[in-house]
């Protein structure tokens, strides 16, 4: 057995190492992230299964695996589950942004026990106008449906869009594209019972037992909010997510939609 000075091991040093691990994550409150750190999983019992990798692994291949010299924000970023992913395919920079300092406090501890280098900020999305310059890539998962201004808050994050904007969000209702029209008639009503037809639905109390859950678009509505948002989507790599380009997010004096809508100028 290879021994290091004194009587202790490297298997004690590494039994150590993981048994601080384990004691490190349980301490940090519950974990909404799974993630492999070393060997020790932070969120084993998670009810949607080893999440978020079930989905992460229908978006990741929608990504390119070399990300060298890239900038990332990750809006929501939890317990880093994708700055860490990204961070891995050699961004130059990654930026996670949270309001929750649990979920950051445990996203700073997984990128240091991976040795990877990610920034981590208390942000809300409101106020990424406060970060500087634009991203190659925003990540904006798994936040949508939990804000009370869902539309505002996707107008914001479309200014910090240089290249790509991956949206997740929960999706209820009909999962199929409407046919839609450029204009309809006042007393046409009949529209309102396609259910394909673009619809958020609100939650006023709680939905899966969480009273942050406010706002669940179905299909048409989220592809509708995207390109009226003046993206394009490029791709839709899982039922909840689309890939995003901007496409036409300012009007043709430069200024962005949001502004003209805080404006009155729409
Ligand atoms: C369902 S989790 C999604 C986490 C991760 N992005 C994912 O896709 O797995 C929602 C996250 O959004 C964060 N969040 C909620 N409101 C926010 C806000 N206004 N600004 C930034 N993050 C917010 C929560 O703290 C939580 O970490």
């Amino acid at each position: 057995m290879a021994t290091m000075g004194t009587n202790i091991s490297r298997e004690d040093v590494a039994l150590n190492g993981l048994q601080e691990i384990t004691r490190r994550i349980s301490e940090m409150g519950e974990w909404f992230h799974n993630i492999n750190l070393k060997g020790v999983f932070t969120a084993p019992h998670h009810f949607l299964g080893d999440f978020p990798s079930v989905k992460w692994k229908h978006i990741a291949p929608a990504l390119p695996a070399d990300l060298s010299g890239a900038t990332v924000l990750d809006i929501g970023c939890n317990g880093g589950f994708h700055s860490i992913e990204l961070k891995k395919r050699g961004a130059s920079r990654v930026l996670g942004i949270d309001v929750d300092d649990r979920y950051l406090d445990q996203a700073r501890f997984a990128s240091q026990v991976l040795g990877l280098e990610i920034e981590f900020a208390k942000c809300s999305v409101y106020d990424v106008d406060s970060i500087p310059g634009q991203f190659d890539y925003v990540l904006f998962m798994g936040v949508f449906y939990h804000l009370r201004y869902p539309l505002f808050a996707l107008d914001k994050v479309i200014k910090k869009v240089k290249g790509s904007l991956i949206l997740q969000t929960m999706v209820r209702g009909s999962l199929t594209s409407p046919e839609l029209h450029e204009d309809y008639h006042f007393w046409n009503t009949e529209v309102f019972h396609n259910p394909d037809f673009p619809c958020m639905y609100f939650i006023e109390k709680n939905y899966s037992g969480d009273p942050t859950n406010w706002w669940i678009p179905n299909h048409g509505a989220m592809e509708g909010m995207l390109r009226s948002s003046g993206l394009k989507i490029t791709a839709h790599p899982e039922q909840e997510t689309w890939i995003c380009a901007p496409s036409h997010v300012t009007k043709d004096d430069g200024k962005y939609i949001l502004d003209h809508e805080l404006a009155g100028t729409l």
